[in-house]
């Protein structure tokens, strides 16, 4: 879970659509869709830009709640999940019952509801200044990528954002909040390490980690959004699949690593409460707390 391969982010995707769902009756995509598209000439497509978007789980959780006609420009700096992108929508389209044409780095999808063109292209975004897409984009949309950025950058992006005149739509960015059934005695020592480590710089300066939320919310309502949250949290039972037990191993080898990562001389500690939580994951679950935000102005 520390990387971002693309096995990870597969493994995590439908705890995200299930997340997701949860924060659905507080954000209300359809009529955001509604609003943007009345500015739009009739048939035109919405234009959506997705910061980070690893193999495209924005585009599949959000699309269908836009509908209609929407153009997608898709943008990371990791080749390998760009690589797996265009696999992983078109098999996506196809179980939604769309037609797939696909060409370079670029592909249509159509649907008797859904008319979508999407393009991807690798690109750094801690050099913000040089991504041009977000001065077209009525959307700008980021999904588990607000807590890796610094403050200076997401002011930065808030700010780019209001002088485009684009709606966001950040969704499942931490916020902090982590619970296990059942508990275990040092759970507070390596929470406490694991959120620290999610603080360090991530290639955006200082992290804000689960402080990314009501940053941007405070940045965003000062240049004159509307702002809605939701919470959007993994719900991860031990005893309800083999997914959710290859989740939990992930995530107790990830926090375990970060913890050790952060605090060397834990890691005696760290390592018995990552053995102890190993041995009985099939009587554990986890609750990883996230928020989603809608906002426009
Ligand atoms: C936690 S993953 C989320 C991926 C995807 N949005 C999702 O929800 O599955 C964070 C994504 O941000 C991308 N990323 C991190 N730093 C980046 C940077 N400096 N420029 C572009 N993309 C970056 C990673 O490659 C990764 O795809």
């Amino acid at each position: 879970m520390s990387g971002f391969d693309a096995g990870w982010l597969a493994l995590r995707e439908p705890f995200d659509l299930a997340a997701r769902a949860a924060s659905a009756p507080l954000l209300d995509w359809p009529a955001l869709a509604a609003r943007l598209r009345s500015g739009l000439d009739a048939g035109a497509a919405l234009h959506v830009l997705d910061l980070g978007c690893g193999t495209g789980a924005s585009l599949r959780a959000l699309a269908p709640r836009l509908g209609g006609r929407q153009h997608w420009r898709l943008l990371d700096h990791d080749p390998a999940l760009l690589a797996a992108l265009p696999q992983a929508l078109s098999s996506w389209a196809v179980a939604q019952g769309c037609c797939v044409a696909t060409g370079g780095e670029g592909m249509a999808i159509d649907g008797e509801h859904l008319q979508l063109t999407v393009a991807w292209q690798r690109a750094d975004l801690a050099d913000l200044a040089g991504v041009a897409a977000i001065d077209g984009a009525q959307l700008v949309t980021a999904s588990a990528l607000l807590d890796l950025v610094s403050t200076a950058w997401l002011e930065a992006l808030v700010a780019r954002c209001r002088a485009a005149g684009a709606a966001v739509g950040w969704s499942l960015s931490v916020d902090d909040r982590l619970q296990w059934q059942l508990a275990d005695g040092a759970d507070a020592l390596v929470h406490a390490h694991f959120r620290a480590h999610q603080r360090r710089d991530k290639g955006f300066g200082p992290a804000l980690g689960g402080g990314a939320v009501a940053e941007a919310a405070r940045f965003l309502q000062r240049a004159g959004y509307r702002v809605v949250t939701a919470p959007s949290d993994w719900q991860v039972d031990g005893e309800r699949s083999r997914a959710d037990l290859a989740m939990l191993r992930e995530m107790v080898e990830g926090m375990a690593a970060a913890a050790v990562e952060q605090a060397p001389e834990a890691a005696s500690a760290v390592q018995a409460w990552r053995q102890r939580r190993q041995a009985r994951l099939a009587s554990t679950r986890l609750q990883v707390g996230h928020t989603d935000l809608l906002a426009w102005l």
